[in-house]
């Protein structure tokens, strides 16, 4: 057995509003409720975490964790531009502190793709404002719960619009989404309503930069109000590999999807990584798994091995600590993930051993939850979850987590 080093980030995590249900101040609450929308179904009640968040901290210790991810809804925190909800931040406070209580570290995301409908409503993180307006928020709740995190993620996945430019999106879904806004934007009475997981192609660039802003202020604010917390941005890395000796289409990809947030990431305290899947590319395409080949929910190679070529090139090229703060796989089959889980965190190992430093690790997800625009389809959770009862059921995949972290070690 080998094992991690001491003191490693064992987590799963989830994010607000694909867990709590009921985030009816939010940007994507709004989109969902438009017509046309992007959205295969309403959030609605989601997994109910909103109420049932200490049973979820309840499900994360029974798999010997010691770290909870959540994200914190700035939409609840902040329902009206300049306002501040002091029953909200209680809200978050309380689940900060029953993490404290078990043993658990809270990690925080200050920005797990929703945010507030008046902020939407300003034209998103397109609006030269919106990184100001973000540091109010995130100086506000670094003020209040600051003492008792360690580390925290400013922004989840920003980069995920440039990713999406590689993976072959049919051409009538730009169109619906072009639609969503601007029915959006007709119904919110304002010219551009934005929000950033529902992007127009020609908007990807200017929501990078915006988001960009947003990380910088972000972390200035955390460093002035809570000078002890470590402090990073979580991207969507695919391990992109190359067939052949053409690696200039490869290199290229990489360059545009995740060039500047791994410059970005240099004056952070950790990068954080989230994984699901490898490609190959040759000098001119993306090589398609050949047909016995097992494929993910997303339509990709089911490899295990991704995340240790993911980890190791983030930290080849941002040359800071390494936190997984996802990594999964959607299946309705747990067979599958159950497989997936040890062949992975072998692949960590290797990456550890040959002195890449790594933090921690999180599984996507501990729960089965709201999956954006694809709705309740795809399962990503250790626990399923009846969405008529609220009832949690661990997976097998969930038993062979908690082995492994009970042991720390592969
Ligand atoms: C996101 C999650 C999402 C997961 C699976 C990541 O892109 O951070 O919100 O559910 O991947 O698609």
């Amino acid at each position: 057995m080998s094992k991690f080093p001491e003191g490693f980030i064992w987590g799963a995590a989830t994010a607000g509003h694909q867990v709590e249900g009921d985030n009816v101040n939010s940007d994507t609450w709004f989109a969902e409720h438009t017509t046309p929308t992007l959205f295969k179904e309403p959030s609605g009640k989601a997994c109910n975490s909103y109420v049932l968040w200490r049973e979820d901290i309840d499900l994360a210790k029974s798999l010997n964790f010691n770290s909870y991810r959540f994200s914190i809804e700035w939409a609840r925190i902040q329902p009206v531009e300049g306002e501040f909800d002091e029953k909200e931040l209680a809200h978050y406070e309380a689940i900060i502190d029953y993490c404290l209580e078990l043993g658990l570290e809270p990690i925080v995301t200050l920005n797990h793709f929703t945010s507030p409908h008046w902020f939407a409503k300003l034209g998103s993180w397109i609006n030269p404002v919106s990184a100001e307006l973000f540091a109010t928020y995130v100086t506000k709740v670094m003020q209040r719960y600051g003492s008792k995190l360690k580390h925290v993620v400013t922004l989840n996945e920003p980069n995920l619009p440039p990713l999406l430019t590689w993976v072959h999106m049919p051409e009538f879904v730009y169109e619906l989404t072009a639609a969503n806004l601007k029915a959006a934007s007709e119904k919110a009475g304002v010219d551009n309503y934005r929000l950033s997981n529902v992007v127009r192609k020609d908007e990807f660039d200017a929501m990078g930069d915006g988001l960009e802003a947003a990380h910088i202020a972000a972390r200035k604010a955390i460093r002035a109000a809570a000078p002890n917390v470590k402090l990073g941005l979580s991207i969507a890395i695919v391990d992109d590999r190359v067939v052949g000796d053409d690696s200039s289409l490869r290199d290229r990809k990489r360059e545009e999807v995740y060039g500047r947030w791994l410059r970005l990431a240099k004056d952070d305290d950790f990068i954080g990584v989230q994984n699901y899947e490898s490609v190959y590319y040759d000098g001119e395409h993306a090589i398609e798994p050949g047909p016995d080949v097992p494929r993910n929910g997303m339509g990709s190679a089911i490899d295990p091995t991704a995340l240790e070529g993911a980890v190791r090139y983030a930290y080849e090229q941002a040359g800071v600590p390494v936190y997984v703060t996802e990594h999964g796989l959607s299946t309705t089959d747990d067979t599958q993930r159950a497989a997936f889980i040890k062949p992975a965190l072998d692949g960590l190992q290797n990456a550890i051993a040959d002195g890449v430093e790594v933090l921690g690790y999180t599984h996507w997800s501990l729960l089965d939850n709201f999956e954006w625009i694809f709705g309740y389809g795809p399962k990503f959770g250790l626990f399923d979850v009846n969405f008529e009862t609220f009832e949690r059921t661990a997976k097998p995949s969930a038993g062979v987590l908690a082995e492994i972290v009970k042991n720390n070690a592969v």
